[in-house]
């Protein structure tokens, strides 16, 4: 049996020993004040067992996290009518470039970029009344935990300052690919970057993720055939531009976000997350990264 405990507890010790952790995002107001100093991480194993160390249960913007729960949802109401407008190949580029959505007529490269998550939005309000309600109910669903929620706060203060989505979704409708206007389908996707959790709440809500599929509460919210692809996707394009270094150091399926969570998933072993809000080069954490390395170097245990 590993001692998770134990393994959570010497890294987190490390961890917060460490200087350079990276650097707080800046380009969106709300998350600028953040203490870089912060640091969390927590584990939960295939029986439910949580393991946790340090400020595990404070919740952070999970921010582009949210884009597995939006593709998740799509996928389970659209099934894979969804790979029509939206590509499942790695993009080589950084989170919110444009310029391969020119070339690409308008199709973003997968859903796990700015782009591709705009769309997914796009799917996602066009099957609901009130989709940001059904949205936030999903992920409290997922995670069998009702206190998740928007931070409303940062929700405007992208709304107020996202230019480059703004330019992208523009882009993207002018390729006929969004049902639904530019603001209704910015204000979905801002609101889902907004949302609220800790390591604690995400390894829970990642549970179906290792799990076939299955939460904790016993419900399928996709099918074993679906969650290998959510799966695929977060291996090549969960970390952008990095996706290969983080296969290369860590070897999880996982998804960053520039709040400063990684979550990631061992399937029918583990899921993981970290948070640390300073980020590397490529907006990814840069301690996330290094923490998730020491994990899959001292259990043994990765996906290759
Ligand atoms: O749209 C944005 O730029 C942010 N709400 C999310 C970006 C993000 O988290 C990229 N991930 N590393």
């Amino acid at each position: 049996m590993i001692d998770y405990q134990r393994i959570l507890n010497s890294i987190s010790q490390d961890a917060l020993n460490l200087a350079d952790r990276g650097k707080v995002a800046s380009y969106i107001p709300q998350l600028a004040q953040i203490d870089s100093k912060k640091y969390g991480i927590a584990l939960m194993d295939q029986d439910g067992a949580l393991y946790l160390a340090a400020d595990a249960e404070e919740r952070f913007s999970i921010q582009s996290i949210s884009k597995v729960f939006a593709l998740t949802k799509a996928f389970q109401l659209l099934g894979d009518k969804i790979w029509s407008r939206v590509g499942v190949e790695p993009s080589g580029d950084p989170f919110n470039h444009l310029s391969l959505l020119e070339l690409e007529n308008g199709i973003p490269r997968n859903p796990l970029i700015n782009a591709g998550a705009i769309v997914v939005c796009d799917m996602i309000i066009s099957q609901f009344d009130n989709p940001k309600e059904e949205f936030i109910n999903f992920v409290r669903e997922l995670s069998n935990d009702h206190s998740i929620d928007y931070n409303k706060k940062v929700a405007r203060s992208e709304l107020q300052t996202g230019f480059k989505n703004f330019s992208a979704a523009y882009l993207i409708k002018s390729y006929g690919n969004l049902q639904n206007d530019v603001e209704t389908v910015l204000d979905l996707y801002c609101h889902m970057c907004a949302i609220e959790m800790s390591c604690v709440q995400l390894v829970k809500a990642f549970y179906p993720f290792m799990n076939q599929g299955q939460c904790l509460k016993g419900t399928q919210h996709l099918n074993a055939k679906q969650v290998k692809r959510v799966n695929a996707i977060m291996l090549t394009c969960g970390f952008y531009d990095e996706a290969g270094e983080f296969a290369f150091e860590v070897g999880l399926p996982g998804k960053s976000g520039v709040g400063g969570g990684i979550v990631a998933v061992l399937p029918n072993k583990f899921s993981v997350a970290t948070w640390s809000p300073g980020l590397n080069a490529k907006g990814n954490s840069k301690l996330g990264m290094l923490t998730l390395e020491r994990l899959t170097t001292e259990t043994r245990l990765s996906i290759f």
